[in-house]
């Protein structure tokens, strides 16, 4: 918070309790007429508005709540940059739960430090373990089942765009991934984009043309996409380019969405979890999605 701003939060809330308190001393006096006078407004006829003081315990707690405010602005902070004598912040105490968790599940996780992937999959605890992780950071945009959906991948099936290796796996959750398919409509022409569609779709057998009409799209194909995708249209892993074969989609497999995808291109991201996810806790989640595959 700038200086500036600072003054200027310091004043706000100090005009504010002078003001309360001013009210509270100058407008709640008794009043000095007798007992039963009205402020001299009526209502539909017959309703008057009596002149009355506030009822004491009424009064007392509103004297309560204004010194509750200076204690407050003493001890936490409240007036621009000044602190509070206590020192408390959010992420003060952020950081202090985060530990006393550390600490209390650390043992948890401790357990599987010595183990492979391999044998945390086929461990019930560990599975659990990693369910309920799996739940909190990962269902939001994979399914609380793990089917994934319209551009986000299944990860209970065995087909990886990254690759399902331990440390395939274990890359993709720490790092993240970025997948980068280029806007290639420009390069193909109206007449090129048909015919690698067409060709995209007879790869995992979904087109009925002729074989001999596929001879212009499987040479666009060689030319902008197999050095990604694979000559065979098999996919590759390291750069994360789908397999085209097997007819599993991550944005659909609609001729429509296809030629979208070779026209526009696309970018797809997995965040990157180790800044918000501790090793084990990445370890015991990687084991988890093993252990989908695995069925
Ligand atoms: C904000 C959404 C989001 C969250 C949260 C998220 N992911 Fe992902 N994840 C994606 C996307 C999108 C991709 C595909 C990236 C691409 O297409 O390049 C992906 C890809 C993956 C892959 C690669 C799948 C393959 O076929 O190679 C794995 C494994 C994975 N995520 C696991 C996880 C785990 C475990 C978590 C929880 C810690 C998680 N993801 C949280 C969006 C997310
Ligand atoms: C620079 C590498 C690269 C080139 C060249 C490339 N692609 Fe891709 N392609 C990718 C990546 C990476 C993805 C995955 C994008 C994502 O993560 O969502 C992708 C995704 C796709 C998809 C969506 C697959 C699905 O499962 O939904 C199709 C279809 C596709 N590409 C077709 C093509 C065709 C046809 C060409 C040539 C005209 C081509 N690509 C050229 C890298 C490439």
């Amino acid at each position: 918070m700038s200086g500036f701003w600072s003054i200027f939060i310091i004043v706000l809330v100090a005009v504010q309790v002078i003001g309360a308190l001013w009210l509270l001393t100058n407008y709640t006096k008794p009043p000095k007429s007798p007992e039963g006078a009205t402020t001299g407004h009526m209502w539909d006829g017959d309703l008057e508005e009596g002149n009355n003081p506030l009822p004491r315990w009424w009064l007392y707690l509103f004297w309560l709540t204004a010194i509750w405010t200076l204690v407050y602005l003493v001890i936490y902070p409240g007036l621009g940059k000044f602190e509070g004598l206590t020192g408390w912040s959010q992420t003060g105490q952020y950081d202090q739960e985060v530990a006393a968790a550390e600490e209390r599940y650390g043992d948890v996780f401790a357990a599987f430090a010595g183990m492979s992937l391999e044998d945390m999959a086929r461990e019930p605890g560990a599975v659990r373990l990693g369910r309920n992780l799996y739940l909190n950071n990962c269902a939001t945009c994979h399914g609380s089942d793990a089917r994934g959906a319209t551009a986000f991948p299944n990860l209970s099936d065995n087909e990886w765009q990254y690759g399902g290796t331990p440390d395939a796996i274990l890359q993709t959750i720490s790092n993240g991934r970025v997948g980068v398919m280029p806007a290639l409509g420009a390069a193909l022409g109206d007449e090129g984009t048909d015919a690698v569609v067409r060709y995209v779709l007879s790869l995992s057998g979904n087109s009925s043309a002729e074989t001999d009409t596929l001879g212009t799209g499987q040479q666009k194909y060689m030319q902008f996409c197999a050095a990604c995708h694979g000559p065979t249209g098999q996919g590759m892993q390291a750069l994360g380019a789908p397999n085209l074969t097997n007819d599993i989609w991550l944005h659909g497999g609609s001729a429509d969405t296809i030629r979208d995808i070779i026209i526009n291109g696309r970018q797809n991201q997995m965040p990157a979890q180790k800044d918000l996810l501790s090793e084990d806790r990445i370890r015991v989640l990687g084991a988890y999605v093993l252990s989908l595959g695995a069925e």
